[in-house]
């Protein structure tokens, strides 16, 4: 297991959003978070370099379902495995608690997170069309099912 990858909570939230700016032109709220946080909706999972969150994982867990929220990391941290190491944890956490499978919706244009996706074993099971608010652009439905 990757030491850096820690269980964030509500104390973690300003740095949180600060990374969902750089990372995101339509970005969550610290309420959106907060309240996730609070009634146990997400589990959110952080990376760590020095103490300083350069990437995170929000996902929620619903009876045999796991979800994935949302993902990012610092624009000057990319490729060097960070998203990698908080899918691994997570996908960890899943297979300790039971989890059968896992979906994901994703931008068409976003090769990146497609390429680590797949990378993991999901697959495209659909799409949905003009889903984004932001750009209208289609969504891509991703399903893993875990052995
Ligand atoms: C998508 C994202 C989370 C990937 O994080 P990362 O830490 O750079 O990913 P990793 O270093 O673990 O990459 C693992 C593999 O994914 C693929 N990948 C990641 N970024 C890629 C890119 N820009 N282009 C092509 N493939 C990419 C590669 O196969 C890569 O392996 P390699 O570096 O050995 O070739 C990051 O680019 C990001 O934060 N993007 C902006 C936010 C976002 O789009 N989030 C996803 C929302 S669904």
């Amino acid at each position: 297991m990757d030491n850096r990858v820690i269980q964030l909570d509500e104390s973690n939230i300003d740095q949180v959003i600060a990374l969902e700016k750089l990372c995101f032109a339509y970005h969550w709220t610290s309420e959106q978070f907060r309240l996730g946080l609070r009634d146990g909706a997400y589990t959110v999972l952080g990376f760590f370099d020095k103490g300083i969150l350069t990437g995170y994982l929000a996902f929620s867990l619903i009876e045999d379902e796991m979800e994935i929220l949302n993902l990012a990391v610092h624009p000057k941290c990319r490729r060097q495995g960070i998203g990698t190491s908080l899918l691994k944890q997570a996908f960890r956490i899943c297979r300790e608690t039971g989890i059968a499978k896992s979906f994901l919706d994703v931008k068409e244009s976003n090769k990146g997170a497609l390429n680590l996706y797949k990378k993991f074993g999901y697959n495209q099971i659909g799409i949905r069309k003009k889903y984004y608010p932001d750009t209208r652009e289609n969504a891509l439905l991703f399903r893993y099912d875990f052995k």
